[in-house]
Order: C-alpha cells, then sequence, then structure tokens
C-alpha cells in the first residue's frame, strides 16, 4: 500500500476506521489531576499514529497538561502546545520533561521538540511555530465547570485542593458565559490556525454536546456546521466510556442520559 498519510500497516489502519471506541481513562498521576478535565495519553496516541507519520509535527492549542505532546514525544512526533494557565503550563513542561527522560533511556530515542507556550490561543500565528500536520485538541466545553449541577464534585475536589474551574482569565474560553459568543470565538480561534496548517493536514477536536439548566446545548454539532465552513467536515469517531457511575437523573419523570460519550470531530484542511 502507497501509504501517504501515516506509517500504519493495513490492519492497524482499518482498527481504526471503526466510528467509535471505548477507551476507559488509565488512572492519572498527581499532575494532571490539578486540572479539571484532560483526555488520556493513550487516546492521543491513538489519533496521533493515524494523522501522522513519525517526524512531523503536531500542534494543540490549547493543551492543558500536555496529554498531546507526552503522546506525540511517544510517537516521535514533534509537537506544540499552546495553555493559558500558567500553572498548567508549567506542570505540563515538567511532565514533558520526566517523559523525555525516561525515552531518553531508550537507544534509539531521537531528538524531538514538544514545546509548551503559554499564550492565547487566538494569537496562535504570533508564537513563531513551524508549518503543522496534524491538530489535536479539545476545548473547554463552555462554561460548564462554573455550572451548578456540577456541585458536588467541585465540593470535593476544591476539598482536595485541585482545581474547579480552568482560570478567571478573560481569554480563557471557559469563562465567555453567552454560548453564541462562545462558539463565535472558539470558531475564529480554530480558523486562525490555518495559515500555519499544512494543506490536506487534519484537525480532530474532541468535545461533548453540553446540557445547562434542562436544556441542550449542541456544541459539538454546532462545532461541525460551523467550522465546517472553513474546514471539510469529515466522519467521527465516538468515544465511549463505560466505567462512570450512573446517576438517576430524572428517574421516574424525565428522560435525561447519563452522557459517557464524546465526539471526536475531524476536519481536514482543503
Ligand atoms: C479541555 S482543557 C484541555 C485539556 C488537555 N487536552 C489535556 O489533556 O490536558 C481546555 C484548556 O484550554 C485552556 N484555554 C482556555 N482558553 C484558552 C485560550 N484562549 N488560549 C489557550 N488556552 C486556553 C484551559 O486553560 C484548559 O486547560
Amino acid at each position: 500500500m502507497n501509504n501517504k498519510l501515516n506509517d500504519l500497516d493495513p490492519k492497524t489502519w482499518l482498527k481504526f476506521q471503526k466510528s467509535w471506541f471505548i477507551h476507559n481513562p488509565p488512572p492519572r498521576k498527581k499532575g494532571v489531576l490539578t486540572h479539571p478535565a484532560k483526555f488520556p495519553e493513550t487516546l492521543a496516541q491513538e489519533f496521533i499514529t493515524f494523522f501522522t507519520k513519525k517526524g512531523q509535527t503536531v500542534l494543540d492549542p490549547m493543551c492543558g497538561t500536555g496529554s498531546t505532546l507526552v503522546a506525540a514525544l511517544r510517537a516521535g512526533r514533534h509537537s506544540y502546545g499552546i495553555e493559558l494557565n500558567p500553572k498548567y503550563a508549567a506542570i505540563a513542561r515538567q511532565i514533558l520533561a520526566e517523559e523525555r527522560a525516561l525515552l531518553k533511556a531508550n537507544a534509539d530515542f531521537a531528538p524531538i521538540t514538544a514545546e509548551i507556550i503559554e499564550g492565547d490561543a487566538a494569537r496562535a500565528t504570533e508564537y513563531a511555530l513551524p508549518t503543522v500536520d496534524y491538530v489535536l485538541t479539545s476545548p473547554p466545553y463552555w462554561d460548564m465547570l462554573h455550572a451548578r449541577g456540577a456541585e458536588t464534585q467541585k465540593r470535593r475536589r476544591a476539598t482536595d485542593g485541585l482545581d474547579v474551574v480552568y482560570s478567571d482569565d478573560p481569554r480563557d474560553l471557559g469563562n465567555v458565559h453567552d454560548y453564541a459568543a462562545f462558539l463565535t470565538q472558539l470558531v475564529a480561534i480554530y480558523a486562525g490556525l490555518k495559515p500555519l496548517l499544512r494543506p490536506g493536514a487534519y484537525l480532530t477536536i474532541i468535545v461533548k454536546n453540553v446540557k445547562k439548566g434542562g436544556k441542550i446545548y449542541p456544541l459539538a454539532w454546532d462545532l461541525g456546521r460551523e467550522l465546517g465552513n472553513i474546514y471539510a467536515l469529515k466522519d467521527e469517531k465516538l468515544w465511549l466510556q463505560d466505567n462512570q457511575r450512573l446517576a438517576p437523573f430524572g428517574l421516574g419523570s424525565a428522560w435525561v442520559s447519563n452522557t459517557f460519550h464524546h465526539y471526536c470531530l475531524q476536519f481536514r484542511n482543503e
């Protein structure tokens, strides 16, 4: 097979083509626990090895504690991450240094870039980044970390000294309370990456539809439609979690789901 996209054999390629997967995150390490919402490095690595070849460059414009960059380093891809919150940027740098030390012990480890930029994703083109072959990222799920429904979990996290929201920075999209304004700003950030992307580069955005005050805000679908005007929208993959505890929302009176799936939306710079 003349494989222009990745280094996978046809069997592994085919396995990734299924439109859903179950991934139960392994237990989180202490440093990354500070962050309220990260995706697992093991999941990130599967996407990176499908959408890039070894030695190519991956970007996460809202990289949190750096799962995308850890996965890229393990997979032998160069990576850049932008993160607004200095605390998460520092944790990400530390985790990457530890990961690099582990990998260096391995004789065939080639020098790989994994750089965290403390900054605003809306200004990505100002950070002298090289051409990017793939974007893997996940935004704040609107202002949901401020929502009242999550009170119990928030109280538990606060008692443990862990963050309950990302920051109080007005540039933090998790602090934009108007849904339409949030969506417009988010789309503008992703659209703003276009000059950095190689033609044909893919973007994967991991996102959920959100529920607030008994109403659904179809963030994943809205993003698919709006960003589909800038990049070509491709098939989604569903990330299913089946190790979460069920809560009796609406029991006996109304249909309210326990939402244990995320959309991994694929776009292509065409
Ligand atoms: C869902 S989290 C990303 C988690 C990350 N995928 C991980 O696994 O650690 C979203 C991140 O976006 C960051 N963020 C919000 N607004 C931003 C902005 N304008 N520029 C850069 N980062 C931003 C938040 O601080 C938060 O860490």
